[in-house]
């Protein structure tokens, strides 16, 4: 949420290095995180140039085309997701101290503003937006007229603000800096030679370095072409840590597709072996990627709630299933935002397992937070190398799923899915509930899903000329049971994100206790078949909910394993996608409802990686 880039190089190279060109790039990779306005802010010459601009990059692309600015060696540069003030070029970053000098972008929320801008009001300070970010321009400004020194100045702002901030400053009268703060909001800070780098994530530098330090919670970090020295709010020394980005910048490229969600969707066979990848050590056994609490610890754990949002939720429930199936440990799922409100019951023997793409999503990051302060173990399952939510748990599992770019979630999902599965495995190898010899057949299964799901995307085309012929519906059903049922909701979801179309969701048996009077004539329904393979198959079950719906004038739709031929008696179309074990079955069913979804947002015309109103990493509760 709010993309953030900052950058300084060298004063005698801005003419062929124009701090701008690395602002926008940056931001340009940082546009998924936000994208209702955009700004940037250069010092050259003793002064602070600014432009900003209400909508997409582009507008702020044609604005600068318009009018040039300065060549620079230092600057800011924001994308927006508003939160306080709406989407206008008033409210677009960056904001400005009183002298109109000093220039500020914010991502996060403010939660103090309104007494905040209450008392800087009374006091004279004028106020140009609605935007909690002007707040902290002023009380940046006000400071550093009393001490004349950025980092200073930051610091003692920081400490009068309340909520979730990354903030960057610039001040033409210390043209030698770029000063951020962080709390609760993400920040790293990308080394290069005679010049350093500020962004929300990496993505924001990946084009100019790959080394990069991470700051903790409550620092502040100034940045010279040739330095770079992190302070905590109470002004005491601190150190970052250094890591190296293995994330390819071509991995953040489109590479030939119309979007990066077909691209991210395609990337899934890749996406669920690079997750797979190296998970046994010498003596064959599954391992995590950190664990900073016992082995037996974990072991000892007699309950586990998995806490996550949107996307990842439904990941969650997958992981429910598999879990409870292997370890019989009792796990619950809960979105991330009603967990710490309830009163949760938790202790040492309850194991928290977050799951998150970015890492970054407040609602997870707060509810893992309330979980630790009331004794529980965390484990975070995410994509993110070096995010907050895997730095402050005590076990993480890496996706390694490569940049997610689209903000609504498809290559992330599988391989969250197949890192709980995992998971699932670790434990149940812990505490021996599962044979090492059925620990790697489920692998074994696992291993051959990638090839699977290429499979489905080689035959996209049918799904895709399906999508495209009801570009016109209104509403879309999805059922599912066991495994199927998180499938279909997040098949109505990618639908509602993408397609802004009414989706719901629902676990088939429930479908005569209330939702079946939505069905009319005419109305399709997409049905996630189980395998009819196995005694305890819910074929059957589900075969009948579809002759319930079709009674009444739905359209079905299903999703099958190959060779379940019955279904194509009840279904309008089918779509079959390669048999494995049922609980590994929403690895391939999921596909196409991904394809499904994509395509006829796009034969609607919409912005399938930038869909309206959304961002990529909610980084505000
Ligand atoms: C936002 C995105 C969703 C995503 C959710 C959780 O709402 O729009 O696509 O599923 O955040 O994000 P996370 O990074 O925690 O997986």
């Amino acid at each position: 949420m709010c993309g953030i880039v900052g950058y300084i190089g060298l004063p005698e190279k801005s003419a062929e290095h124009h701090a701008l060109d690395v602002l926008m790039e940056g931001l340009r990779r940082l546009e998924y995180r936000g994208y209702d306005s955009a700004g940037v802010a250069t010092v050259a010459g003793g002064a602070v140039e600014s432009r900003k601009k209400s909508g997409k990059l582009a507008n702020l692309v044609a604005e600068i085309e318009q009018q040039p600015l300065t060549p620079a060696s230092l600057g800011i540069g924001h994308t927006r997701w508003a939160t306080h003030g709406g989407p206008t070029d008033l409210n677009a970053h960056p904001h400005f101290g009183d002298d109109n000098k000093l220039a500020v972008i914010h991502n996060g929320i403010i939660e103090n503003f309104a007494q905040l801008r209450q008392r800087l009001s009374a006091a004279g300070h004028v106020f140009d937006s609605q935007t909690d970010t002007e707040v902290a321009a002023k009380l940046i400004g006000e400071a550093f007229q009393a001490t004349g020194d950025l980092t200073e100045a930051m610091r003692q702002a920081v400490n009068e603000l309340e909520g979730a901030f990354t903030l960057l400053a610039v001040h033409p009268d210390q043209p030698d800096r770029v000063v951020a703060a962080r709390r609760n909001s993400p920040l790293v800070v990308g080394l290069g030679e005679g010049e350093n780098f500020l962004g929300s994530d990496v993505s924001g530098f990946i084009d100019f370095t790959r080394e990069a330090v991470e700051l903790e919670q409550d620092q502040i970090v100034t940045i010279t072409a040739g330095d770079v020295s992190i302070i905590n709010f109470d002004g005491s020394a601190a150190a970052g840590k250094r890591f190296y980005i293995d994330w390819d910048a071509t991995a953040a490229e489109k590479s030939g597709y119309d979007s990066f969600m077909e691209k991210e969707i395609n990337e899934q066979p890749k996406a669920v072996e690079d997750t797979l990848l190296g998970r046994t050590d010498a003596a064959g056994r599954l391992t995590l990627d950190e664990l900073r609490i016992s082995p037996e610890q974990l072991k000892d754990t007699t309950k586990i709630i998995v806490l996550a949002c949107g996307t990842a939720a439904y990941a969650g429930t997958v992981a429910k299933y598999a879990i409870e199936h292997w370890t019989r440990i009792p796990v619950e799922v809960e979105l991330a935002h009603e967990f710490r409100y309830r009163d949760p019951i938790i202790d040492e023997t309850t194991l928290v397992v977050s799951i998150s793409q970015s890492g970054e999503t407040m609602d997870t990051l707060m509810a893992v937070r309330y979980a630790k302060e009331q004794g529980a173990r965390t484990l975070s399952i995410c994509n993110t190398n070096g995010s907050t939510i895997p730095r402050e748990s005590d076990a993480v599992l890496y996706l390694h799923a490569g940049p997610e770019i689209a903000v609504a979630s498809t290559k992330a999902f599988l391989a969250m899915i197949a890192a709980s599965y995992l998971l699932g495995l670790y434990l149940a190898q812990l505490r021996g509930q599962l044979f090492s010899g059925q620990i790697s057949d489920i692998l074994a299964d696992l291993h051959k899903i990638p090839a699977k799901i290429q499979k489905i995307l080689d035959s996209a085309d049918e799904i895709k000329a399906l999508a495209q012929a009801m570009a016109q519906t209104p509403s879309v059903l999805f059922l599912g049971r066991h495994v199927g049922f998180p499938v279909a909701m997040e098949g109505a979801l990618k639908l509602k994100e993408l397609a802004y179309i009414h989706a719901e969701g629902f676990a088939a048996g429930e479908l005569k206790h209330g939702p079946i009077a939505l069905i009319e004539e005419g109305q399709p329904v997409f049905v996630v078949v189980p395998s009819p393979r196995g005694r305890d198959s819910l074929h059957g079950k589900v075969v009948s909910n579809i002759q319930e719906v079709r009674a009444r004038g739905a359209k079905t739709i299903t999703v099958a394993e190959e060779g379940d031929d019955a279904v194509r008696e009840f279904s309008e179309n089918v779509f079959f996608v390669p048999e494995t074990q049922p609980l590994l079955m929403p690895l391939l069913t999921t596909v196409p409802l991904q394809i499904f979804a994509c395509a006829l947002a796009s034969e609607k015309g919409y912005d399938v990686d930038q869909p309206r109103n959304l961002a990529k990493s909610v980084t505000v509760e």
